[in-house]
Order: C-alpha cells, then sequence, then structure tokens
C-alpha cells in the first residue's frame, strides 16, 4: 500500500520523510531502523540530526541496521557504505557504534558474512525501513532478477549500477567495486513500515515501475505493491511518468 507525497525540492522531499521518522523515534518503544545509503536520504537524515541537536532527541538506545555495503572496500575507505553513514548520521548523534550494524565488505568469507548478518537482523523487527532507488529499480543492491525470497547475500552489480555510482569513484566505473553484500528483498519487507526516497527524472521510470508496473523481479522495487505501508516521498520529477 502506497501513500505517495510529492514536492517541489529535495529539501520539502526530505521535511516530509522526516515526519514519519520522527513518529517512529517518538513512539512508545526505542526503534530499531533500516537505514539506506546513497544521496537521497541525506536531506533526511540532516533532519534528523538537527532534531538531535534541537530537542534533545536520543539515539543511545537505538538500534540500526544497514542495507548494504560494497565487497572489497575497507570499512575506513572514504566511498564505503560504514564510512558515508558515519559522516552523514553516526558522528552526529549519540548512537553507540556497537548499536550499529552494517554489512561486512571486506571479510575473508563474505557469504559467511552475510549469513551473520541475516541471523543478526532476525532478532530484530525494524520499525522503519529506509529506502532509496537505483535507476534500474533496484532496492539496496539487489538488482533486476534477484528473487523475491532473497535475504542478506552477495549481489553482481549491473553496469548500470556501477555507472550512477561512478560518480563517488572520481567519475571511474573502473573503481566501483563490481559487487555487494546486501540485504535481500524478503529482509527488506520485513520492516513495519519503510520510507522511501526519490528524486530527479532519472528516478522516473523505476518510480513508475515500482508502483504501476507488473510485480516482476526485472523491477526489484515492485515487491513493494506487496507491503502493507510504503510512504513513497518524490519530487515532481521522479513523479513525472505516474
Ligand atoms: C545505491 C544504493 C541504494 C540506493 C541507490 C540510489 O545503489 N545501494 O541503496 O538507493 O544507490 O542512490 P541515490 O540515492 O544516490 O540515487
Amino acid at each position: 500500500m502506497f501513500n505517495i507525497t510529492i514536492k517541489d525540492t529535495y529539501d520539502e522531499v526530505s521535511a516530509e520523510a522526516f515526519k514519519i521518522m520522527k513518529e517512529v523515534l517518538s513512539g512508545d518503544h526505542t526503534p530499531v531502523l533500516g537505514l539506506a545509503t546513497g544521496s537521497s536520504p541525506v536531506g533526511l537524515y540532516k533532519e534528523m540530526i538537527r532534531d538531535h541537536e534541537e530537542n534533545g532527541t536520543s539515539y543511545k538506545d537505538i538500534i540500526t541496521f544497514n542495507l548494504d555495503e560494497y565487497i572489497g572496500l575497507p570499512r575506513d575507505h572514504r566511498e564505503s557504505y560504514w564510512t558515508f553513514m558515519h559522516v552523514n548520521l553516526f558522528n552526529h548523534v549519540d548512537i553507540p557504534d556497537e548499536n550499529v550494524h552494517v554489512p561486512l565488505g571486506c571479510g575473508e568469507d563474505p557469504e559467511a558474512d552475510c549469513a551473520a548478518y541475516e541471523a543478526e537482523l532476525a532478532k530484530y523487527t525494524a520499525d522503519v525501513q529506509v529506502l532509496g532507488i537505483g535507476s534500474d529499480g533496484h532496492i539496496a543492491f539487489n538488482e533486476p532478477g534477484c528473487p523475491f525470497d532473497s535475504v542478506t547475500h552477495i549481489m553482481d552489480l549491473t553496469e548500470q549500477t556501477r555507472r550512477d555510482n561512478a560518480r563517488f569513484f572520481d567519475n571511474d566505473i573502473n573503481q566501483v567495486p563490481t559487487k555487494a553484500a546486501t540485504m535481500g528483498l524478503a529482509s527488506i519487507m520485513r520492516a513495519k513500515k519503510i520510507i522511501m526516497i526519490a528524486t530527479g527524472e532519472n528516478k522516473a521510470d523505476a518510480i513508475y515501475g515500482m508502483i504501476k508496473g507488473p510485480k516482476t523481479v526485472d523491477c526489484p522495487a515492485s515487491i513493494l505493491q506487496d507491503h502493507p505501508e510504503v510512504y513513497v516521498f518524490l519530487d515532481k520529477a521522479a513523479a513525472s511518468k505516474l
């Protein structure tokens, strides 16, 4: 069930998304948050930092699980998702590092690390999962063709995804890792609520596929048609094909 909000600017989109996050943060129990990387949620994270600073919202008991991580990048690499989350959120709130979970991309046995991540995730239910969407319809790093019943696994990244993400790697696709560890589609669907943020024209086809297209592994985000509570925050460009 999609609840769609369309706004003019990225800042407005982020402020609207924060309203749902704030409800979760103010609920009757300390929440478990599923978090995402990419440019789309950065404005939401800024709102969360502002709320922490201005209103004293505390993260000291909050548990977080991130969606994915590149295989082969050490955690301290400038483009690892571990680094991204610390720079854009964790370093600015009072969350203890032991409460933070990000898949391990640099271990000796990535398959075993994925299984361990899924086992830890299975102990919890995320109150909300933040998502962006790839221009090919991927969520987390679940690329087209990935089965709907997938759990945390290793995924080969498509050429399109690596091209899209080259902007973070000196615009050089050869520096973009070829694989990622990612929560599966079934892992994501367990979250109670989903916040999906997408802006810009290059997301319009993926957003159309997610909401109006057939439910198919060719557009992994279309699995969200089966989720009971998906809040979608778009600008006009991302909503232009709806
Ligand atoms: C990456 C991430 C996804 C993210 C997507 C879109 O591929 N693994 O989780 O949704 O990029 O990123 P952006 O928000 O920067 O457009």
